[in-house]
């Protein structure tokens, strides 16, 4: 199964419409996503509950790592810099934080909320090497966009 980003947009859309709790709107991105693509192995949130620190929220897959400070991992780096994180091979990412032996690439994407303040950021993982494209984290940004930035 291979992604149609319009599609699960409109999908997400109408399943949101009218929710603005947190954490009902990252379990239902989080879930829509995740099955929407046989490369996403693990998709989840991880939330800023304080300066500095993710915590996990909603995910789909295998164990995800509880707490990650901002100066570690892909996840730290994308809440650090406020930027998409696009790894084709975790292993020659420095710091990489391997809450499964079998991930091969990983996309990170900062998630803000309508004031333009980060609130998460939303993690991909899969099992093949360099699975993700720009036109992946585009998309995703966009659904990202739409149903917490409003
Ligand atoms: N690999 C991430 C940690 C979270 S797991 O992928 C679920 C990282 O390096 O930040």
């Amino acid at each position: 199964m291979t992604v149609d980003y319009n599609t699960l947009a409109k999908t997400i859309a109408a399943l949101t419409e009218g929710e603005t709790d947190p954490v009902a709107l990252m379990a239902t991105v989080t879930c829509e996503v995740h099955h929407a693509d046989d490369r996403f192995n693990w998709t989840g949130f991880y939330r800023v509950t304080e300066p500095g620190v993710l915590k996990i929220g909603p995910y789909q897959g295998g164990h995800g790592c509880l707490r990650i400070p901002f100066d570690k991992g892909v996840c730290g780096a994308a809440a650090r810099t406020g930027e998409v994180q696009l790894v084709p091979d975790v292993d020659a990412f420095p710091g990489h934080i391997a809450c499964a032996s079998s991930t091969r690439s990983e996309l990170v994407l900062p998630v803000f909320d309508g004031t333009g303040a980060l609130i998460a950021v939303f993690d991909i993982d899969s099992d093949l090497p360099d699975a993700f494209t720009v036109a992946d984290a585009e998309a995703l940004g966009a659904i990202l966009e739409q149903v917490f930035a409003q």
